[in-house]
């Protein structure tokens, strides 16, 4: 691995998330705001052409794996090929997509054939009309339609994104659980998090001791399983049950110090915390015509600004950032 991925803590960032849009098909409250967010005109976004020369460059450099994020990724025109031209890049060991599910079930069998290897959804209720009431959209059967597809496709473990909000859905944590019995299915209850424009509020938020209690209760052959160091979750097994079930902690148990991940947003900026607000545009100086050892020097030096970990959640929700469909997560 080069240098330039190594921080200053001596933390390997070997995982690139790249947003591919900054639209989506749902308007997940947690996530935006109800009229939606301001959109970069799309000249100001990265090409096709300019994501693979960039992700090349991070893959030669020793990153392994890249998650293509949003908005909702699938939403792209060219996402087949920008799945293909990214799964054939020398290095590249998983190719990871985090989608909301909504168009993936028939786009699925030509994805994985361009070579998208893990998947991971989002899923916060089982209930149609809550469904409805957090995305501000219709469409929870063909969620669930998606989630059955990717396991037919042989994704496994199918991982499902439960965004876990006191009063909305903490009372279908265990239907939840349930799910793992029969399905090979990963479910990963994950703390509410601030973005701009998602209106947080401890109160919604349900910590992840609380969590593990309700679960604990009902299903009282929960193991914990050795988690690697860089994973975002705490795993869990349950005797007998087919699939697993994971939190993540970012609120009240951060995992900042096995941080591997790096950040890629539609509009060519380089992000290297979710929380940390500094970013810094690859894609001015790419079209500026700056070489790749020109490029990776802006971006080594950005890595080793990277902060040992987040503020502590509090502060987090009082620094300025961008809304979450900007991030992608
Ligand atoms: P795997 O590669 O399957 O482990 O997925 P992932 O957890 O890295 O990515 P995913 O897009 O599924 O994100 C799941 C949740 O973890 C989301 O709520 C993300 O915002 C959160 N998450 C991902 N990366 C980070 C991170 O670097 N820091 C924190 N605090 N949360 C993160
Ligand atoms: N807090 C926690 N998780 C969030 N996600 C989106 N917004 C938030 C938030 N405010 C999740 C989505 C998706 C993943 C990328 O991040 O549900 O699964
Ligand atoms: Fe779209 Fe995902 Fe944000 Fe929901 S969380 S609005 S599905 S990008």
């Amino acid at each position: 691995v080069s240098d330039m991925l190594v921080d200053t803590f001596g933390r390997l960032h070997t995982y690139l998330r790249i947003s591919l849009t900054e639209r989506c098909n749902l308007r997940c409250q947690y996530c935006m705001p109800a009229e939606g967010v301001e959109l970069a005109p799309s000249p100001q976004l990265l090409s096709q052409n300019e994501i693979v020369r960039l992700a090349n460059l991070f893959v030669s450099s020793g990153v392994t794996k890249i998650r293509l994020t949003g908005g909702e990724p699938t939403i792209r025109k060219d996402i087949e090929e920008i799945c293909l031209r990214l799964s054939n890049l020398s290095g590249l060991k998983a190719l990871a997509m985090t989608t909301n599910g909504i168009t993936l079930a028939n786009k699925l069998q030509k994805l994985k054939e361009c070579g998208l290897s893990l998947l991971n959804i989002s899923l916060d209720t089982l209930v149609p009309a809550k469904f409805e009431f957090m995305t501000r959209r219709k469409g929870h059967d063909r969620v669930m339609k998606s989630i059955d597809a990717a396991i037919e496709l042989g994704y496994s473990p199918v991982k499902i994104n439960c965004v876990v909000m006191r009063g909305f859905n903490d009372d279908e944590i265990c239907d939840f659980v349930g799910l793992t019995r029969e399905k090979p299915i990963n479910v990963r209850f994950i703390e509410f998090m601030p973005f701009d424009g998602n209106v947080w509020n401890v109160k919604k938020l349900v910590p992840y001791t609380e969590m593990l209690d309700i679960v604990g209760k009902q299903f009282t052959e929960l193991q914990r399983i050795q988690d690697h160091p860089t994973e975002t979750a705490k795993n869990f097994r349950i005797e007998g049950h087919e699939g697993t079930v994971s939190f993540i902690t970012s609120m009240t148990e951060h995992f900042c110090a096995g941080c591997n991940r790096l950040r890629l947003l539609a509009d060519g900026n380089f992000k290297v915390c979710l929380f940390g607000p500094s970013e810094v545009s690859l894609r001015d100086p790419l079209r500026r015509g700056v070489d790749d050892d020109g490029l990776k020097e802006i971006i080594g030096a950005a890595i080793k600004r990277k902060k040992a970990a987040h503020a502590g959640m509090f502060d987090i929700a009082k620094t300025p950032n961008r809304p979450m469909i900007h991030i992608g997560g």
